[in-house]
């Protein structure tokens, strides 16, 4: 190890500040170096991959796996409650992750969700209807329009009722706050015990009555016994209804945020629609929502950008790190919806690429237009607060939208 290496880090990825001097910590770590030794809050020790190059190395190299349970020595102590929920692709390898994505695979390819451009029009408008009726003439955009939205849509892709969405949103809430924090887990423990049971209905409920649905169709595979087992049934289920919803909804919050805060790029949109794909693959370049990548362990005694990994450890990609990194970026802080090219790891990169990525994509293409169409007075909401980013480990996404139209 040379003497220039940095010491570990410790910094309070939990803290309510940390969010808002995130992407200054990122360059400076970039400059330092492209992997740095963490220490996540649970004293765990990890490594960051800060540099674009790094980052997309690391998320296609097969020598960083997704399940620890084939480490020598890997000691598994999830309670059962929450390891019915684990046994998904975005924690598998190959075989079993090729498996499990190619039961899905066919839901999610650009022309079958193409096919639900009308539909997801409607669930805009309809949200947006109700939003322009509002007396007062304010609200919070995130929970009227950026979380109903993806849950919508999910929700009728998946089956399930959408009235249920606010349990889900309970739901999986509970279980992303344990991402990285072992300490919520007994808070977690009932409330995926419930998620479980409700699941448990729905899918007896789908066995008796099938519909032209992603549940019924998997309740059906997992019936014929060899290709899904129960607890994968489970855990692909919650992860559709998770990274169905919990992405998108920053993505649209983040849109709004960032065409708000930039105004000429605003005005710019609004002269010239035809630049809706590329303002969309920059919100997702330079607010990405998902922050840093799932978790991934070195298989092996390795060396990575120079760094040497000791098998089983801890790799954490920072996503919305890569994206600001000018090698790759000019001006990597400047928002702008021209920006060519722009080959942003929003949706990470390899084979975990994001299955969801043409849904995420026209789901923001319809929302945002659609929302500065329709609002054409609308603005922020503010006041002098620091902006009130979520807390948890892997997502930026706003708690709150505050608008007043
Ligand atoms: C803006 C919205 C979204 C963003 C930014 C996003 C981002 C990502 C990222 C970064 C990954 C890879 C994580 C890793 O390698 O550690 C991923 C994987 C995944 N995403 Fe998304 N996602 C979004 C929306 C969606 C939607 C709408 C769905 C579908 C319902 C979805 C389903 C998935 C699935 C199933 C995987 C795992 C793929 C695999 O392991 O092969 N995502 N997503």
């Amino acid at each position: 190890m040379g003497s220039n290496r940095p010491s570990t880090l410790a910094p309070d990825f939990f803290s309510p500040r940390f969010r808002e001097q995130a992407y200054t910590l990122y360059r400076d770590l970039r400059e330092k170096g492209a992997v740095h030794p963490i220490q996540m809050p649970s004293g765990e020790p990890a490594w960051l991959v800060t540099r674009y190059d790094a980052a997309l190395a690391a998320l296609k190299d097969p020598r960083f796996i997704k399940n620890p349970r084939t480490l020598p020595d890997w000691k598994d102590d999830l309670p059962e409650e929450i390891e019915v929920f684990d046994e998904h692709m975005l924690a598998a390898d190959p075989p079993d992750h090729t498996r499990l994505r190619n039961l899905v695979h066919q839901a999610f390819t650009p022309r079958m969700i193409e096919g639900m451009n009308h539909r997801i029009q409607e669930i805009a408008d309809t949200l947006l209807d109700q939003i322009a009726s509002t007396p007062s003439r304010r609200c919070d955009l995130i929970d009227a329009y950026a979380f109903p939205l993806p849950i919508l849509v999910i929700c009728e892709m998946l089956g399930i009722p959408a009235d249920d969405r606010k349990r889900f949103r309970e739901w999986s809430n509970a279980l992303l706050a344990t991402t990285n924090r072992p300490e919520k887990m007994e808070e977690a423990r009932p409330k995926m015990k419930e998620f479980q049971e409700y699941l448990g209905e729905l899918f007896h409920m789908r066995r008796s009555d099938p519909a032209d649905d992603l549940v019924s169709r998997l309740v059906h595979v997992e019936e014929e016994g060899s290709r899904l087992t129960s607890n994968e049934l489970y855990s692909m289920i919650f992860l559709l209804i998770i990274a169905g919803h919990e992405t998108t909804v920053n993505l649209i919050g983040n849109g709004v945020l960032a065409l708000f805060q930039h105004r000429e790029q605003r005005e710019l949109l609004r002269r010239r629609p035809e630049l809706l794909d590329h303002a969309v693959e920059e919100i997702l370049r330079y607010y990405s929502p998902v922050e840093m990548a799932t978790d991934r362990w070195a298989a092996e005694d390795l060396s990575f950008f120079g760094e040497p990994i000791p098998q089983g450890s801890l790799v954490i990609v920072a996503l919305g790190s890569a994206n600001r990194d000018k090698s790759q970026f000019p001006e990597p802080d400047r928002f702008d919806i021209t920006r060519q090219p722009n080959r942003h790891l929003a949706f990470g990169m390899g084979i975990h690429y994001c299955l969801g990525a043409p849904l995420a994509r026209l789901e923001a293409k319809i929302a945002i237009p659609t929302l500065l169409e329709r609002l054409p007075e609308l603005t922020l909401d503010f006041g002098e607060e620091p902006l009130p980013w979520r807390q948890d480990f892997l997502m930026r996404g706003l708690t709150k939208l505050p608008v007043r139209f």
